[in-house]
């Protein structure tokens, strides 16, 4: 319903323009023009849309809102192109006017979805509003995953990466150039202690490739820190290693490419299965802005020297003793931390090409134990000036994994859930319950097909679970509850898009990827309030992506599509389909191929992939 909203939108304008000529000149001038409040209408009683604006106006002008609003309806009224799209409009309580667009607007407007790829959903470029902003090609970052070296990729790791991967597509989905980045930790301290403590317990393993796994390395790097913590003249070599590795000392580097690569081939083993994409792009890779971060918070004026450690004093966040507190960019030693690392990633992300990428929004997907770290970190990046003018930044929170206790995931034997672990048991659990159902039904499929169904519907559970809880609240991990084939759930979904696509190719309307779109009628003919429903919800898919792209919570989007299901089913049982008459036939083959369609489009957009039968 964008292009439809944008429509009434400008014929509102026009309205208000018409109807107070004197206002709205007058608002334009000081640069706020009036503004109908276009918004979609809070109860389907009221129609497709609502304009509020009314009530602003009457305000201004000391008048009765229902005045406004009639005047406002009496210039509607007169435009011949918005009697096309909308029936009369209403006034309703104190001045809300409301709008119900004309059955053959919303027949034609999903008429032009049937065999369309994107279904409708405009690209950024073409969608009015963003369009005007030249700025829409510059690319979007979305910073996500982001594990640490020579540490297990854990269950936070797995959110970031699974909500960071839904965002991006949908971002790409909408035409952006989306810069996929993996920050992943593979610089700083740890790696001093990791390689003094190699070099005298497991020398092969900074020589030779693969000498040691990911499994060993977090345990020698466990056995490192212990040292580290207890032993003064470990904690000096190891200081020195750092200070080795980061001058570039030949043996230390290849020791730390070895430890990197070595991680890196069992991140990869998880993004495959995924499917997820992404571009590596360390903390390492900042290493040469880190000096010149500081220099120019010097130049500012921003940076103080408190206790040894150079920092700049964050504003409107202040301590316990009521004072403000700082962000250290240097620490007394002279070392840089995460905090540096991240300024010089900011300030490199909007700096223009080729001095760096030329983005104009950055979206970090992280725990919410994050948010003062981002907070702090943009605050500063701020007010240094490296934030171009509609430069957006955002740090996307989530919420702690749990247990189905409420408390941290944990193994029965109360370790950290490795997530090969995890994925692992998803699909076999899933393979269970296919086996299980194949024997109730009495099928027999073969083992291609048992394994092909039992890892979609594994992993997609573990994914639909994480996106389909608002991110913010923390998230209770529960294999039945993913696993369950009702409720909202990926096995749900996906069945019913197998379903549904049934229905759809038993009538001729097939529904397969790529298959042809021949077939389709021409004009939809509408008669039942279910119909009308159906018609409606498919009719919202684009406000939907429109909305996640701006608030970024895939979620949104889950809820749309098992409100879809819902309201198919409601279709399905109460209004024949297959063997109603002509031309209601087609008309409703339409809405179940137009729903089916919808469904994956969701769900690749989710990252999640579909199945032709289960
Ligand atoms: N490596 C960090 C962690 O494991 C996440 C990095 C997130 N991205 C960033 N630009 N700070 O917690």
């Amino acid at each position: 319903m964008l292009r439809i909203a944008h429509a009434l939108e400008a014929q509102l304008r026009a309205a208000l323009e018409r109807a107070f000529p004197a206002e709205a000149a007058a608002a334009s001038g000081d640069g706020t023009p009036l503004d109908p409040q276009l918004a979609p209408a809070s109860q389907p009683e009221f129609g497709d849309f609502q304009a509020n604006g009314a009530l602003a106006l009457a305000r201004r002008l000391k008048q009765p809102p229902r005045v406004i609003a009639s005047a406002i309806v009496d210039q509607l009224a007169a435009d011949s192109s918005f009697a096309e799209l909308c029936e009369p409009a209403q006034i309703a309580g104190p001045g809300f006017i409301n709008l119900t667009l004309r059955p053959r607007t919303l027949a034609a407007e999903l008429s032009t979805r049937l065999g369309d790829p994107r279904l409708g959903v405009p690209s950024a470029a073409e969608d009015p509003v963003q369009a005007s902003s030249a700025e829409v090609l510059a690319p979007v970052i979305v910073d996500f995953s982001s594990p640490n070296i020579a540490k297990e990729m854990h269950v936070g790791h797995l959110r970031s990466t699974i909500i960071g991967d839904a965002l991006a597509r949908v971002l790409e989905f909408r035409g952006h150039a989306v810069l996929r980045l993996n920050h992943v930790g593979d610089w700083g301290t740890q790696f001093g202690m990791l390689i003094t403590h190699l070099k005298q317990v497991a020398p092969e393993a900074l020589t030779t490739a693969d000498a040691v796994d990911l499994g060993d390395l977090v345990a020698f790097y466990r056995q490192a820190k212990a040292r580290f913590d207890a032993d003064e003249a470990f904690q000096a070599t190891s200081r020195e290693e750092v200070v080795k590795l980061q001058s570039g000392d030949p043996v230390s580097r290849r020791a730390w490419q070895l430890l990197c690569e070595q991680s890196r081939r069992e991140f990869q083993q998880i993004y495959d299965r995924l499917d997820i994409r992404l571009s590596e792009r360390g903390e390492s890779f900042y290493n040469p802005y880190l000096e010149p971060v500081v220099v120019d918070l010097a130049a500012s004026g921003l940076l103080v020297t408190d206790a040894g450690a150079q920092c700049v004093f964050l504003e409107g966040v202040t301590g316990k003793d009521g004072r403000p507190l700082p962000l250290i960019v240097r620490k007394s030693d002279g070392g840089f931390n995460y905090a540096t690392t991240d300024l010089a990633a900011l300030r490199y992300r909007f700096a223009v090409p080729p001095e760096g990428d030329g983005a104009r929004r950055l979206i970090y997907v992280t725990d919410a134990g994050q948010a003062s770290h981002f907070a702090a970190v943009f605050q500063v990046a701020r007010r240094a000036g490296w934030v171009p003018e509609g430069g957006r930044l955002e740090h996307v929170p989530f919420g702690l994994v749990q247990g189905e206790d409420g408390k941290k995931l944990k193994t029965r034997s109360g370790d950290t859930v490795r997530l090969k672990d995890l994925l692992d048991e998803a699909v076999e659990r899933s393979e269970a319950d296919l086996r299980r159902r194949l024997a109730e039904e009495e099928r027999e499929e073969d083992e291609a097909f048992i394994q092909l169904v039992a890892t979609t519907v594994g992993i997609a559970a573990v994914k639909y679970a994480d996106l389909s809880t608002n991110r913010i609240t923390n998230y209770q991990f529960s294999f039945d509850r993913m696993l369950a084939l009702a409720g909202n759930t990926a096995p749900y979904l996906l069945y019913a898009l197998v379903r549904v696509a049934g229905i759809a190719r038993r009538g001729g309307l097939g529904a397969g990827e790529g298959e042809s779109a021949a077939g389709f009628p021409d004009h939809l003919v509408f008669s039942e309030p279910q119909e009308w429903a159906l018609a409606r919800q498919l009719l919202a898919l684009d406000t939907v992506i429109a909305e996640v792209e701006e608030e970024l919570l895939p979620n949104r989007l889950c809820s749309y599509l098992f409100e879809l299901s819902q309201v198919f089913n409601r279709f399905y049982d109460q209004v024949p389909v297959l063997k109603a008459e002509e031309p209601a036939r087609g008309s409703r083959l339409a809405l179940c191929r137009l729903t089916a369609d919808t469904l994956r489009l969701g769900l690749g957009l989710l990252g999640i992939p579909t199945l032709e039968r289960m």
